[in-house]
């Protein structure tokens, strides 16, 4: 395991980070094929390009993508806690039964996180010994075996805790292909569609 505080240097990034409203709004896991094949289109790809193609503490592996997700846990809200896992293809655990781990795992909190509760504990010994413990603590980057160390995020009983995920696969995970998983589009393509899909249907195309 890896953890490194003040991890981001760019001040613009970190600045765009803060005053991007919606960074926390979209729940769904989504995917990132890398900028050697598509552009660092949002503030989230453009984080992942300065932890994994620029700053990598780690030797970068072969990676054909990202899976990232968002993870917001607060005290009487939808959730305050995350119970032990391994992180997997959870579409191909759920057709075949069988356990596909991503290359390593990445997590990050862009925001200050300022709760009671809410560690990320990380059995990196094996269950039989002390997880190890850390604060979620703004602008801290954490590297980690996700798919082969449990870990879990503890119940936060004060304030919301906000924090990115981002996990490198070496092929892509079968629930690209199943929608499950799906490719983030930064917010003029996204206003784009809505003004194509409303041409459609003045033309009458649908
Ligand atoms: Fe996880």
């Amino acid at each position: 395991m890896i953890v490194i505080d003040d991890f981001i240097k760019d001040q613009k990034l970190l600045d765009d980070l803060r005053a991007d409203s919606a960074f926390f709004e979209n729940k769904g896991y989504m995917w990132w094929d890398g900028w050697w094949n598509s552009p660092a289109d949002t503030v989230k790809k453009r984080l992942i390009q300065y932890i994994w193609g620029e700053n990598s503490p780690y030797p970068r592996p072969h990676a054909a993508g990202f899976e990232y997700w968002v993870g917001v846990f607060s005290e009487g809200g939808e959730r305050d806690e995350l119970p032990f896992h391994f992180d997997k293809d959870e579409h191909w655990y759920k057709q075949a039964g069988e356990i596909v781990s991503p290359v390593i795992g990445t997590v990050f909190y862009p925001w200050e996180n300022d709760i009671d509760g809410g560690y990320l504990e990380i059995y990196s010994q094996g269950r039989s010994a002390e997880p190890e413990r850390l604060e979620p603590k703004h602008n801290r980057l954490v590297i980690f075996p996700a798919g082969h160390h449990a870990h879990r995020v503890t119940k936060v009983t004060r304030g919301i805790r906000r924090a990115i995920a981002i996990n490198l696969w070496d092929k892509e995970p079968s629930g690209l292909a199943a929608g499950d998983l799906f490719p983030e589009k930064p917010k003029l393509t996204r206003s784009l569609d809505a003004l194509t899909h409303i041409g459609q249907i003045i033309r009458g195309d649908e």
